[in-house]
């Protein structure tokens, strides 16, 4: 089954094609970071009309590069949240048309189920059951995914996701958007020890995070130095920012992973391509004897080939959606519409 997966959730309008859930066929993604970065974060009204501008290109070649006719497709899958919703309605109101101009069956997908899906591509052999860390942008799950598109909430952020806190300290650290990679390139130049930021743990939620004190106390900890007219190290800052959250994220992980008895571990989202979350993360399970998965780092950020994945384990159970399919900004994980 050949599906061509369609995403435009936030600021990539991205489209590939992917045979049966696990071969990348193509893989295009358009980014729109370089017009975000000058308002230091993401403009919804402008990512709507530039995921307009792009997505007719970005379908065309992604069919192209796949050397796949829209006849050869079989099905298109689509981000319908959650998202911005200007943004998840150009991918919805395209694929919808695309659907029925072309007699194309539709599938809406979850965002977050595709992120999970990108390891199906990067990692043949893993299937369900396995405990899955979702780490992106506006989401931090801990969960243990049951089935394909079945999934148990062990955990959550209460406060910001850890790419937002990312994004945040790059900021105020003068590195810019996006954060997530710019910190992990200027931490690997710091000492993870120079400062000690706290490690948040929530009383009774054990498996939840939050991101937001440690957010406040890197500001703190740049405020004070200025008062006192000391030089800020960037990159001790960005090291021991990054080794807080990295022990927090793999933490929680492992107390779940005990508890739970879990055999296999993945990542995924957007700072799940981050090295030393991966590095960490890696560690934690080897010494649990346990396997590791995560996805190549190009299909861990917003991809349309996670879409086509997550859209074909949805078609093997007929989750087919009709052309009354819209988009849902606050769609929750496990929730089908
Ligand atoms: O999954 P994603 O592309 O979009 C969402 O669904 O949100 O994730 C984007 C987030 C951003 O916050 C970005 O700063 C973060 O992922 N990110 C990283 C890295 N690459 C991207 N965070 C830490 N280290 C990275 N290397
Ligand atoms: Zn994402």
């Amino acid at each position: 089954m050949i599906i061509l997966g369609i995403e435009s959730s936030c600021d990539e309008t991205a489209a590939a094609v992917v045979k049966d859930g696990r071969i990348l066929l193509s893989n295009v993604i358009a980014s729109q970071i370089s017009t975000h970065t000058k308002y230091g974060g993401v403009v919804p009204e402008i990512a709507s009309r530039k995921h307009i501008e792009a997505i007719v290109q970005v379908v065309r070649q992604a069919l192209e590069e796949a050397h796949t006719d829209i006849e050869e497709i079989d099905a298109i899958g689509v981000t319908y949240g959650p998202g911005l919703v200007g943004p998840l309605l150009v991918g919805v109101s395209y694929a919808k048309a695309y659907a029925y101009g072309c007699g194309k069956r539709l599938i809406g997908v979850h965002h977050i189920e595709g992120h999970v899906s990108a390891n199906y591509i990067d990692n043949k052999e893993l299937e369900p059951p396995f405990m899955c860390l979702i780490v992106s942008g506006g989401h931090t799950h801990l969960v243990n995914v049951t089935d394909y598109g079945e999934y148990e909430i062990l955990g959550r952020t209460m406060d910001d996701a850890a790419g937002e806190a990312y994004d945040k300290v790059a900021r105020a650290i003068g590195l810019g958007y996006p954060g997530g990679p710019k910190i992990d390139a200027e931490a690997k130049k710091g000492d993870p020890e120079a400062i000690a930021f706290p490690r948040a743990h929530i009383d009774g939620d054990e498996y939840d995070f939050s991101f937001s004190g440690l957010k406040s106390a890197v500001l703190n900890y740049l405020n004070s130095c200025e008062m006192r007219g000391e030089t800020v190290i960037r990159e001790d800052v960005a090291a021991s920012f990054q080794a807080a959250v990295v022990d927090v994220l793999v933490g929680n992980s492992m107390k779940a992973v005990d508890k739970y008895g879990a055999k296999k571990f993945a990542i995924a989202g957007g700072v799940a391509s981050n090295t030393a979350l991966r590095d960490a993360m890696g560690q934690a399970c080897d010494k649990r004897g346990m396997s590791f998965y995560r996805p190549s780092p190009i299909l861990c950020t917003d991809n349309g080939a996670m879409i086509a994945s997550a859209a074909y384990y949805r078609a093997l159970r007929n989750g087919y959606a009709g052309l009354a399919l819209n988009a849902v900004p606050g769609l929750k994980l496990g929730e089908t519409i």
